[in-house]
């Protein structure tokens, strides 16, 4: 790893990675193909300047300074262009909050994670990672891009809410998810750059607000009824309704953000790591006969739950080293908000950063031979304990995933029901292609399920 201590710089000595447009900036080839050009920054150094548009961003090649911006120097940042181009689509919830806010809200959203809780919401993942992989046919091929979708927004709204859904809320949740999308695109725009600086620019079109007015209208129906309700049912809406603060509950409103925030935070993630996790191994047969024994073991034929995930260690290696080679949230984003110096350079407010846990987990002077995928490079626990500035699938420090331990129980035990009962092998000729929006998720995932009976 490198340690060197870096020199100090300003902003402007900092070098400018080339290929440097006029009007466009690098944009054109982030869009080109965004996962080889944010490897191949590290080339220019540990710090190098890119330009979307007119807007410079400083882009962190280095684990040091990536660790030092989400630790020590974490306070003199806010999210940055990706998490204001979502706040419409979003709201003002925990991932675009900032400061104060951010702090109060994630001391009275923490409970709803704790790991009792969790064991709880494991009923529901189990549930329905059964009844996806059951509509499964033994034998067949299928795109599982689309059941994987339906599963992780099945189980969100699950443990989310608890009672009968609104018949609204379904509908509308999808709408809105299909405009966030767009967020990572705005980001990346170099169009998006100049508009904030070009009122009207012509074939500027902003996000439609219109489905997030929607979902917030069902959602708010939601929590009125439930707040009026008043009772723990044991889902995940009941824990942001009991949170106390110093200075009270949460308002109705500042609930609705958060249900928002996580139907953008814990559904195209999830479904992302999924699918890449099933796409390594359909390739794997070796890693696939140990994953079955494992499974046979451990299970024995029965449904997994949460008592099991202790003992699931190859399925949690294959999983750890999936998020290594494949993290969902590729490239992330801060800005100063105050003069910090960070990776031995001065910015100043408003000057912005991104860092790419997908570069960063491919460098080969942090891992050997980085671009294979190997789960034995982890230790065979089940927690693995991953070295935290290395490895950032779920970020670090204050703003580290809060969804985390959630994540990983939806995962092993998705994985198990979609594998301990078939065989899974790669169908079709077309190549997977990586689609890089605001989260990387392979474009289609054509597989074929061979019906094997644990041993
Ligand atoms: C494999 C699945 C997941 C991955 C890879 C992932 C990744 C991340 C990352 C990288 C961050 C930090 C972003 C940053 O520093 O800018 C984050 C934050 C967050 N995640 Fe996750 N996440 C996953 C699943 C979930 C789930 C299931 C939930 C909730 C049910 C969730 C809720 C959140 C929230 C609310 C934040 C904001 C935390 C804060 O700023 O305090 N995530 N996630």
């Amino acid at each position: 790893m490198r340690t060197s201590v870096a020199p100090k710089r300003s902003a402007a000595e900092v070098p400018t990675a080339p290929g440097r447009l006029p009007l466009a900036g690098h944009a054109p080839w982030l869009h080109r193909d965004a996962l080889r050009f944010v490897r191949e920054l590290r080339r220019h150094g540990p710090v190098t300047k890119i330009y979307i548009g007119p807007r410079p961003v400083h882009v962190l090649n280095s684990a040091e300074a990536t660790r030092e911006l989400l630790t020590v120097r974490a306070r003199s940042f806010d999210k940055g262009a990706m998490f204001d181009a979502l706040r419409v689509p979003l709201g003002d919830g925990l991932i675009t909050a900032a400061g104060d806010r951010h702090l109060r809200h994630r001391r009275m959203m923490q409970p709803a994670f704790h790991h009792e809780r969790i064991a709880r919401y494991t009923r529901v993942m189990t549930a329905c990672s059964r009844a996806r992989s059951a509509a499964w046919e033994p034998g067949t091929t299928r795109d599982l891009m689309p059941d994987i979708h339906r599963l992780t927004l099945d189980v969100l709204l699950g443990t989310l809410f608890a009672h009968p859904q609104d018949p609204g809320l379904r509908p509308a949740v999808k709408d809105w998810l299909a405009v966030k999308y767009h967020s990572m695109r705005l980001a990346l725009s170099p169009l998006h750059a100049w508009a904030e600086r070009v009122p009207l620019l012509p074939g500027w079109r902003p996000p439609d607000p219109g489905p997030l007015r929607r979902l917030v209208a069902v959602l708010r129906r939601i929590v009125e009824t439930c707040r009026a309700d008043g009772r723990d049912r044991g889902d995940l809406l009941s824990m942001l309704l009991l949170a106390e603060g110093p200075d009270g509950a949460l308002t109705d409103a500042e609930v609705t953000d958060e249900l928002i925030t996580l139907f953008l935070a814990g559904t195209g993630t999830v479904s992302a790591a999924l699918a890449w996790a099933l796409y390594e191994i359909s390739r794997r047969p070796e890693v696939q006969r140990h994953l079955h024994g494992e499974l046979d073991t451990v299970l024995a034929g029965r449904p997994p739950g949460f008592e099991d995930l202790p003992a699931l260690t190859c399925t949690r290696q294959i999983l750890t080293e999936t998020l290594r080679l494949h993290p969902p949230s590729w490239l992330l984003m801060r800005r100063a908000v105050r003069p910090v110096r960070l990776g031995g350079v001065h910015l100043s407010p408003g000057e912005e950063v991104f860092f790419s846990p997908y570069a960063l987990h491919r460098d080969p002077h942090l891992y050997e031979d980085p671009e294979r995928f190997d789960p034995d490079r982890w230790p065979r626990e089940s927690v693995v304990k991953t070295p935290r500035h290395l490895y950032l699938p779920f970020g670090a420090g204050s703003r580290l995933c809060i969804g985390e331990e959630f994540a990983w129980a939806e995962l092993t035990l998705a994985l198990a029901a979609f594998t301990a009962h078939r065989r899974i092998a790669p169908a079709g000729a077309a190549p997977v292609r990586p689609l890089v929006g605001t989260v990387l998720r392979p474009d289609r995932l054509l597989l074929t399920g061979h019906p094997r009976r644990p041993s």
